[in-house]
This record gives structure tokens, sequence and C-alpha cells, in this order.
């Protein structure tokens, strides 16, 4: 029976991974993968998580099972951070559960948004690859509509026509900042109109919020989130603190329910807990602990903002030098000036990108998008060059 199964083809994102690592050249640069990197290229535990981590061992008194939510001591640490305001679970309408990462939140908000009758649902494309890979295994139609607009914005008309045309059952599927892999957001007053589409067309809102505080602050990046949960009746959110603690192989992400009414929203998180427990049972709990312990601890908190700020200045440092680089050849970088986050996409074909990998050491997704925390300050040169060579 199993000689039916046919091979396939290794997750081209992930795969850059194994072919940098084995590739010799020492002045290789990766700009694959989304993982942060610091001035030096390296990419080390938070300090918080480290002292997190280290109160654990001491202090942890069991590994016994806690259930399909999960740590929701870490759950509910997170919301404020969030949600942000003064009553940041807007009176019990919302609460989570945790999930293995952001994708594991993405699969329960889909799953879930199914099981309540959404049969398509929108999302703007490109999109990162795995949303999709989810939908369809999930067993829901995608409708793709354009994101970016030729200008390097936010194609807002595209999405005010995709909601415009929806009509019942169906969900948006919205990036909360840092888009991966555009680097292009919507701007406050997009997320404004956005809301006010979504409220006048009863389209469900997916928000995946999985680099908040990367782009341009806690609460910048938290902006069309809480606009969404502040002005809906219903939304549901996928979050992940793989990025923005550093946990990424730890898989630590979480899932968030905005009902009508704090019973219902424990009506449905009941439904995330079924999900949960036929697809991975309960999730993995070490990272989500350090996390609870760093945002229980008021300095290690602060150690953790610092820290993200720090990132945050670094990533913002690349960017305005590769936008003010005016001899990449054919490849304009002015945009990625007003861009946020890890991510942007380059214009380049596959020729180009195959060659600046053959060529030049430099790896990057497919698609054309870089990590831009792959860059330091004194590489840039290297890979600007190297844009100008393959676009020449
Ligand atoms: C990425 O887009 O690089 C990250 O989100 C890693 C992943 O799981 O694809």
């Amino acid at each position: 029976m199993l000689n039916k199964l046919q091979q396939q083809p290794a997750d081209a994102l992930l795969a850059l991974i194994k072919l940098f690592d084995a590739d010799p050249r020492p002045d290789k640069i990766d700009l694959g993968v989304g993982v942060y990197r610091t001035a030096t290229g390296a990419t080390p535990v938070f300090a918080c998580i480290k002292a997190a981590e280290q109160k654990l061992v001491d202090e942890q008194p069991t590994k016994a099972y806690l259930g399909p939510e999960g740590d929701m001591g870490f759950v509910h640490a997170l919301i404020p951070h969030i949600f942000g305001g003064t009553d940041p679970s807007q009176g019990g309408r919302i609460d989570g559960m945790q999930t293995p990462g952001g994708t594991g939140a993405v699969r329960i908000a889909v799953a879930m948004a199914k099981k309540a009758g959404v049969t398509k649902v929108l999302m703007g494309t490109p999109s990162w690859p795995n949303h999709a890979q989810i939908m369809a295994d999930t067993g829901v139609e995608l409708v793709g509509f354009n994101h970016a607009a030729a200008d390097g914005s936010a194609d807002l008309p595209a999405l005010r026509d995709a909601l415009r045309a929806a009509g019942p059952n169906t969900a948006v599927l919205l990036h909360g900042c840092c888009h991966n892999p555009t680097g292009i957001d919507y701007t406050p007053a997009q997320w404004d109109e956005i809301v006010d589409l979504l409220a006048e067309t009863g389209v469900l809102a997916i928000v995946d919020l999985a680099y908040q505080g990367l782009g341009l602050g806690m609460d910048e990046d938290a902006y069309g989130t809480r606009a969404v949960v502040a002005r809906l009746p219903e939304a549901l959110i996928a979050y992940s603190c793989d990025k923005n603690f550093g946990l990424y192989r730890d898989r630590v992400g979480a899932f968030y329910a905005l009902t009508s009414d704090a019973a219902q929203t424990q009506a449905a998180l009941s439904n995330g807990h079924a999900l949960a427990r036929a697809n991975w049972s309960m999730p993995p709990d070490h990272g989500a602990s350090a996390v609870r312990l760093a945002l229980t601890d008021a300095a290690l908190t602060q150690n953790w903002v610092d820290e993200l700020a720090s990132m945050r200045a670094r990533i913002r440092q690349v960017r305005e030098k590769l936008a003010a680089s005016s001899n990449a050849g054919g490849v304009n970088l002015v945009p990625l000036g007003g861009q946020q986050g890890m991510f942007a996409m380059l214009p380049l074909n596959a020729a180009q990108i195959a060659s600046l990998r053959a060529d030049h050491a430099i790896y990057m997704a497919g698609s054309g998008r870089i990590n831009i925390a792959g860059l330091t300050m004194g590489k840039i040169d290297k890979f600007v060059s190297a844009l100008a060579a393959v676009s020449a």
C-alpha cells in the first residue's frame, strides 16, 4: 500500500537551511529562512530566556501533563502586550490557548473558522507559503487578491474589492505586521478602513501576528490587531513568540479568539482544544514556560523589551543602508527603507537567484524574498555588488 506514495519535494524555504550549511565558501550570506541575526551574524538565545530557563531548571516542580490548552499562564501573560489598553481581554471576550508555534495557531484559526461555517479564505498574495498549504490541508478554498501595489505600498483597492465580492461564510487572513514576504504593511489609516470594510461585509478576520516588535514597536506593530478587536464582534488571532523571543525551534505560539461574550469565547476555545487534541494533543511546554517566567518578572520583561528594541534598530539600520545604495544595477532598493520587519521581495528572476547562489554564495528564497536580518553591515556592499552583477 505504501508504495503508492509519491516522493514529495522538500519545503523549498526550509531546504535552504541545509544547502547553506553545506556550502564551504567562507564569505557566504544566508538571506533565506526568517531567523534574526545580530551584527556579527549570530542568533543567540535571548538573555531573558536564558535566565528564565535557568529558573525553570531550578524551580519547575513537575513536567506532568497540562492539557490541550497548554500553559494558560503564558497565554494570559501575553494578552496585555498583544492587545494593550486598560482592559486587554475586553472583559473576557478575548481568551486563548497555547499552540506549537505560529503555524499551530494559524492551523487552529483556519480549522475553527471552517468548523464555524467558513468555506473560503481571502488572502493577499504573495504570502508566507505555508498559509496556502495550511488552507489546502484544512480543506477551505483560498481566494487570492493582490497585496503589493506597483508603487510599493499595500494594494488596498484589491483588498477592498475582494472583501466586497466575498459573500457569506468568508474569512480573510491578514498579516498583523512585518508582512512576510513583502515587508509592506498597512498604515494605521488603512487598517481603520479595513476594519470598516470588515464591519460592513461581515467577513471574519484572521490576523496572523508573527513578528510583533520587529517592525516599528510593540504598540505600533499591534495597531491593526487592536483596531480589529476593538471594533469588530468576532476575530481570530494567531500569535508567534518564535521570532520576538528567539524561540524558533521550541515552537512557541498562541491562538486567541474574540467573540460576542466571555461564555461564547470559552465555547469557541473548547473547539480549539478538540482540534489540538486530535492534532498534537498538547503543545510543547518548555519555551512557553520560559516566556511566562520572563513576562511575570519585571526585570526580565524590561530586558526583553530592550533586546527587541535593539533587534528592531539593527533591522532598520540595514534597511536604511540598503535603501541608500544606488549601485545595485537593475534592482531598486529604495522601497526597502519604507517597509517593515525582516523581509523584502526583490524583483529577481529564477536565473538571477540561481546565479546569486552559484556565483556569489548568496542564498535567498526562490520567490526573491530576502531576510534583511541575514545581512551584516559589512556584507551589504558585497550583496549590492552581486545584485548589480546579476541584474546588469
Ligand atoms: C519564514 O518565513 O522564513 C519563517 O516563518 C520560517 C518558516 O517556518 O517558514
